[in-house]
């Protein structure tokens, strides 16, 4: 892609005259983005720049694992992995409202990156992979009154407070070209074209408590159906798809037996750039194969419902 080589070269150089001798700390949230800015500032500057992956214990099922093993393993590029489960998941314990989730979350995201920034040292410059969109939607509503919908989780305030300058390489591109630019850097495929998932991981599609419990069905149920739509060649159609474990419990029959367990919704969106979306519509023999694999596989639920809401008036999350 010309337009692409292009822009790696003009980016580089932007951050080479940006950052000179100093030093770079970049949050790897696991999801392409922030990859994407990682491996284009390595380009650019090697060892000066230095990557922590804040684990908040809210990640899908072995993903963590493949963060690292890319980075570490492919990359070669100075990771800092920091398991702070615990840490997220007792500060969650009881909390219901979504905004209060993500203001936890990303309170003590920036605590925890704090400290792990001193321990090597510290630097000059925080790296972030801002997209356009980002820079948007935080700041105004289609049409509406400017208003935030949600309160996206990122490093916010940690500059300031560490007096660290911004390096955001991605801030003018959209999702498809952060894509292009990824593959550009060599990205494998499989890890570009992954959906979106959003900061706050699964702490958001846990509607109400979040407990180990809930996250462990909800990790294994979100992985059967991934695994259904790749199988049926449907991932690279799809924006973004993900289960929802909700937070009721319904009644149902297994063999002899009378069930009580929980509800779980499934979601897929096409989109372009995540501000607006359509539900997909699947197939109803997919969806079918897709809740009997679940209910089956997964203890703990006992029902599947499909959200065909789009956005409007629906968000993709539904936190
Ligand atoms: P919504 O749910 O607002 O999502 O329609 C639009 C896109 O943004 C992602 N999203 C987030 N990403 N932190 C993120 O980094 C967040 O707090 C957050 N909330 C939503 C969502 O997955 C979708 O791609």
């Amino acid at each position: 892609d010309w337009s692409m080589a292009a822009y790696r070269e003009e980016a580089i150089a932007k951050i080479r005259e940006q950052v000179g001798e100093g030093r770079v700390i970049c949050g790897l949230s696991g999801g392409v983005d922030s990859a994407v800015a990682a491996v284009l500032i390595h380009e650019a500057i090697g060892d000066q720049l230095t990557c922590v992956f804040v684990d908040h214990g809210l990640m899908r099922k072995a993903e963590a694992e493949e963060v690292v093993n890319l980075f570490r393993g492919h990359y070669n590029i100075p990771l800092v992995h920091v398991d702070a489960g615990d840490t997220f998941l007792s500060a969650l314990e009881g909390e219901h409202d979504p905004e209060t989730k993500r203001k936890t979350i990303g309170r003590l995201f920036v605590e925890v990156f704090e400290a792990e920034a001193k321990k090597i040292g510290g630097a000059e410059f925080l790296a972030q992979g801002t997209l356009y969109p980002d820079v948007i939607e935080s700041v105004s509503f289609s049409g509406g009154p400017s208003v935030t919908i949600k309160s996206h989780h990122n490093v916010g305030g940690l500059p300031e407070r560490m007096n660290m300058q911004l390096v955001e390489p991605l801030r003018e591109l959209f999702k498809d070209e952060v894509r292009s630019l990824g593959r550009e850097l060599g990205l494998p495929d499989a890890f570009v074209g992954r959906h979106p998932f959003p900061g706050p991981g699964l702490a958001i599609r846990c509607p109400g408590d979040i407990t180990r419990e809930k996250l462990d069905i909800l990790r294994e149920a979100d992985a059967i159906y991934l695994d259904e739509i790749r199988k049926a060649g449907l991932y690279d159609k799809i924006w973004q798809a993900f289960a929802v474990l909700l937070p009721v419990k319904t009644v149902g029959v297994m063999g002899d037996g009378r069930t009580y367990e929980y509800v779980l919704a499934l979601r897929a969106v096409t989109s372009v750039d995540g501000m607006t979306a359509d539900f997909y519509p699947y197939d109803m023999n997919f969806l079918g194969r897709a809740a009997t694999r679940i209910i089956n596989e997964v203890r703990g639920v006992n029902r599947v419902v499909y959200d065909v809401t789009s956005k409007p008036p629906g968000t993709i999350e539904w936190e």
